[in-house]
């Protein structure tokens, strides 16, 4: 029996969708990763029973915190995005966490750059603050490591394993190849972005669309192992739509965006390799996407209409859906450990 909720939310299941395509789906992704990370930090005693954890979330890392906050009895100060909605705000507050939200903004990137100003802001004012720093800081990979195991057995040896899922912070799928690497050697990596994101060098590339909610940044980040790709899907929104709500309608799994970009990808890769298994994550669910995303269903393009163009490098990189190798490659210069190191910087 579990002991808290946190503990429930944070266990995913693992569905056959189809022969040798398996989905890896959770409620909230990165309870497990906070939940972990916390019990390290106190267990090391980096900090105590009733400190601040602070972070900048755009969205389910907010949620995955304050629950770890509540099972450890830690306080809990969020500086959300724009994109956290009443919902989450409602029940983070009841939670006991301390919310800030930026204002209403259409450019994810600005966004994205307050939310880091605004932490060095309260870190100035509030030094004995614990900053998190999910996107930095490998504490975040360790939750996922019994998911990797349970993911190795539940699969099988033969063939060969894929994993596919969206990269943000990079730790689920980092750490998920990281783990299941050591259990197995046959594992290969594919990561999924949004256009306009640095972190695999697709920022010259704008979607007109929104950017897709936990995927991709504007700022590198430490915690994503560039080395550990094989390969990098770069979705548009409609294409992600597309893949959304085809989830729904032939497997009924009512997952968010980066899921239906996960799927899509996952559902190519799957098609041009059906010997292996091809593990795709679901990171949330389809809740807080019923008008952005389900509502405009009738506009959903055929999946199997749809198909990346396969590049060489990420200057070939254009609308709607490319694909290229990544072949372990090291870091673009614009997600560079130099540049990931100036903005890990507290000051
Ligand atoms: C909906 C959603 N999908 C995928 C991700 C990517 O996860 P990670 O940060 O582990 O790379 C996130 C991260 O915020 C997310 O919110």
């Amino acid at each position: 029996m579990d002991e808290h909720i946190a503990e429930a939310i944070g266990r995913p299941d693992l569905i056959r969708v189809a022969d040798g395509f398996v989905c890896l789906r959770f409620e909230t992704m990165k309870v497990v990763s906070a939940l972990a990370a916390v019990r390290h930090l106190l267990d090391t005693g980096a900090v105590r029973r009733g400190d601040t954890l602070l972070d900048s979330s755009s969205g389910i890392y907010a949620y995955a915190l304050a629950l770890a906050c509540h099972r450890y009895g830690m306080r809990c100060h969020i500086v959300g995005s724009t994109t956290v909605d009443r919902t989450l705000r409602t029940q983070l507050a009841v939670l006991g966490a301390h919310v800030e939200q930026m204002p209403p903004s259409d450019d994810l990137k600005l966004d994205q750059k307050r939310r880091v100003a605004r932490v060095h802001e309260i870190l100035r004012e509030h030094p004995e603050y614990f900053w998190m720093r999910q996107y930095h800081d490998d504490i975040h990979y360790l939750g996922y490591e019994a998911i990797a195991d349970r993911v190795c057995e539940e699969t099988g040896a033969d063939g060969g394993l894929t994993l596919v899922g969206g990269v943000g912070s990079g730790a689920s799928t980092g750490a998920l190849a990281r783990y299941c690497r050591a259990r197995r050697p046959d594992v290969r990596l594919v990561g999924v972005q949004p256009f306009g994101s640095v972190t695999f060098g697709s920022e010259h590339v704008a979607d007109p669309e929104i950017i897709i909610a936990g995927i991709g940044s504007s700022i590198p980040f430490a915690n994503v192992s560039h080395k550990a790709y094989d390969t990098v899907h770069w979705l548009s929104f409609d294409t992600a739509l597309a893949g959304s709500v085809d989830l729904l309608r032939r497997h009924a799994l009512f997952a968010g965006l980066s899921t239906g970009a996960g799927y899509a990808a996952a559902r190519w890769e799957h098609a041009h390799a059906p010997g292996r298994t091809t593990v795709f994550v679901a990171a949330d669910t389809g809740h807080r996407y019923v008008d952005t995303v389900f509502a405009r269903h009738a506009e959903a393009a055929p999946l199997e209409s749809l198909a990346p163009r396969t590049v060489t490098s990420p200057d070939e990189l254009a609308l709607p859906w490319a694909r290229m190798e990544w072949s372990g490659a090291a870091a673009p210069a614009a997600a560079g450990t130099e540049s990931a190191r100036a903005s890990l910087q507290r000051t």
